[in-house]
């Protein structure tokens, strides 16, 4: 982050601490002394899932499988967070079929066969305190491209080099390097959706808790609701009622293939930030509708639709659409982007504006960000880490 930003970042946290103050939460952490607990260590209770507090890993892509498969490098990505004190990790964008993968490196959960490694992950995080989730996706028509690993990163994969044809809405390029992608018939929308349901059965299998649907950043559930990526003319474009029908379909699907007290998010990318495109406003509407579906939380991202966004991109800038969503549409959500300290958080969620924080790069940085923010906070909650660590921590924390 800027200096600018970081700047912002603290003056927008200092007013909002002073209000939490006269709740008694800042005081007390000013006197060094807790009379309320932070509200980042309240568990959030989402049907038969509790998590231990507001604290999630954002879904990161890690370009580490082969096949799809879940490997060492998963078991340690996640392990670190767990151990660290997250009370939510949500696994990468997971290919819910072969195509639908970002790149040949991505994560999936197309077969059965996948299922016994991302268990072994699972077992761990549940193991330490954490609940395991897992992003479902199909990435549309940004599939079929090269890893930042890559010697040419983002290049789109040739068909005669292991890759395969982009499918959207409709068959227009994202970049006019990228290949014409194939419009997809309503029977291939239709076999999409029963993947997602298949997927989050198998998620379940694989002891995942929490199941997301991806439907930000320009992938094909969202391609299906920005008019910049949808020009069809049957029952999936043109209105807002058929560009949604993709979405609640496949909602409906999933929730039926999940048992009754697994939680199911969605992340929706909250605005194109383009004159002409999906608005907050669609969000919201969308949102009351997820909500009518049994969807119990809104991942609230923004962005992807179109390389020519103009995004205000600065600390909780992503924040008001989880705010205005929560408020208006009256399900839970989730605020991510540019969240990084602990005082930022906890305002976030004492002001009602978000249910839980989802955190991405600054969890990267710090796998214990967790367990930071219990020990600025002095809280008197039972420490999120490992008990492995915690016991010598406990020392440290007395000086
Ligand atoms: C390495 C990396 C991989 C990402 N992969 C995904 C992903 O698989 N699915 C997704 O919805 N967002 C993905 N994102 C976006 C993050 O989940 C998050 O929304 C974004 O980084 C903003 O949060 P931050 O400022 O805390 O990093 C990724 C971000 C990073 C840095």
């Amino acid at each position: 982050m800027d200096r600018r930003l970081f700047c912002q970042s603290a003056v927008a946290t200092g007013v909002a601490l002073a209000s939490a103050a006269s709740r008694g939460f800042a005081q007390s952490s000013q006197a060094g002394r807790p009379i309320d607990e932070p509200n980042l260590f309240t568990p959030l209770e989402l049907r038969g899932v509790t998590l231990r507090n507001r604290i999630a890993m954002s879904p990161m892509c890690q370009y580490a499988s082969e096949d799809g498969f879940a490997n060492e490098w998963h078991l340690a990505h996640h392990a670190a967070r767990a151990v660290g004190g997250a009370g939510l990790l949500m696994a990468e964008a997971t290919g819910v079929e072969p195509e639908g993968r970002i790149t040949p490196n991505c994560l999936g959960i197309w077969k059965d066969e996948h299922v016994p490694a991302l268990r072994r992950v699972t077992d761990f995080v549940r193991e330490h305190g954490s609940v395991p989730g897992i992003q479902l996706a199909h990435a549309g028509v940004k599939s079929s491209r090269h890893g930042p690993l890559h010697p040419t990163p983002n290049a789109y994969v040739p068909l005669d080099e292991g890759g395969w044809m982009p499918v959207g809405p409709t068959a227009k390029r994202f970049r006019s390097d990228g290949p014409v992608p194939h419009e997809l018939t309503i029977d291939e929308i239709r076999a999409i959706t029963g993947s997602f349901a298949a997927a989050a059965q198998r998620s379940i299998a694989a002891g995942f808790g929490v199941v997301e649907l991806h439907f930000a950043h320009g992938y094909l559930g969202h391609s299906f609701l920005s008019p910049l990526m949808n020009d069809r003319t049957d029952d999936y474009g043109g209105s807002f009622d058929n560009r949604v029908r993709f979405l609640l379909e496949t909602a409906r699907a999933v929730r039926r293939a999940l048992p009754e007290d697994a939680p199911l998010f969605v992340r929706l990318s909250c605005t194109d930030w383009v004159e002409g495109g999906w608005t907050i406003d669609d969000s919201v509407k969308a949102s009351s509708l997820l909500a009518e579906e049994g969807v119990d939380l809104i991942d609230c991202s923004t962005g992807g639709a179109t390389r020519n966004a103009n995004i205000p991109v600065g600390p909780d800038y992503q924040v008001p659409f989880a705010e205005q969503i929560r408020r208006e549409a009256g399900i839970a959500t989730g605020a991510v982007g540019l969240i990084t300290e602990p005082a930022q958080a906890e305002a976030i969620i004492a002001e009602g504006r978000a249910d839980l924080i989802l955190m991405g790069r600054q969890f990267l940085r710090e796998p214990h960000w967790a367990h930071r923010a219990w020990v600025e906070f002095k809280s008197e909650t039972p420490p999120p880490i490992a008990k492995e660590y915690a016991w010598a921590l406990a020392e440290t924390r007395r000086k």
